[in-house]
């Protein structure tokens, strides 16, 4: 699949700005490890691995500086899972594996929250069905 790298990112769950629980986007921030491979700011599809639990989710991954807030110019790594009920608060400290399978988008500026957020739904969407598909699942068989 071109576009997304086929290391894993892995790191540690930080806390975030706290922005994306109230617009319903709940995302568990990612501390890239020290000389890990971060690819390109983009959104991505991929599977998120909880090394403590051995557990992996569905994932959506937005990389980048949230320049629709532009509060920052530092990269973010901020992952929505899709199978959890959206608390991530006990991911906190938590050491993860980041599996890519495929780039959705480009990140953009938007004008409005709900212009992100109408945009966010999208990406979960097509991020579901590349996961589903034969390359996501073999991403997810070759991590198991
Ligand atoms: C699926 C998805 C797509 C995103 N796309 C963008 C984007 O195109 N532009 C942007 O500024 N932020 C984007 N974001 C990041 C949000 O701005 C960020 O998650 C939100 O500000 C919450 O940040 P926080 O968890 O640090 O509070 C995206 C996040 C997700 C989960």
């Amino acid at each position: 699949m071109p576009d997304a790298p086929t290391t894993p990112l892995t790191g540690t769950v930080v806390r975030g700005a706290g922005r994306g629980r109230g617009l319903g986007f709940p995302t568990a921030n990612i501390a890239p490890d020290p000389g890990t491979p971060v690819p390109p700011p983009a959104i991505y599809s991929g599977w998120l691995a909880r090394r403590a639990t051995g557990t992996v989710h569905r994932a959506t991954i937005s990389i980048g500086t949230n320049p629709t807030f532009c509060d920052t110019s530092e990269i973010h790594t901020e992952v929505y899972c899709h199978d959890t009920s959206g608390e991530v608060g006990d991911l906190y400290g938590e050491r993860v594996d980041l599996w890519f399978v495929a780039r959705i988008r480009d990140t953009e500026r938007f004008a409005s929250v709900d212009e992100l957020l109408l945009a966010a739904r999208e990406d979960v969407r097509r991020s579901e069905s590349l996961l589903d598909s034969e390359h996501g699942r073999h991403v997810l068989a070759a991590l198991s």
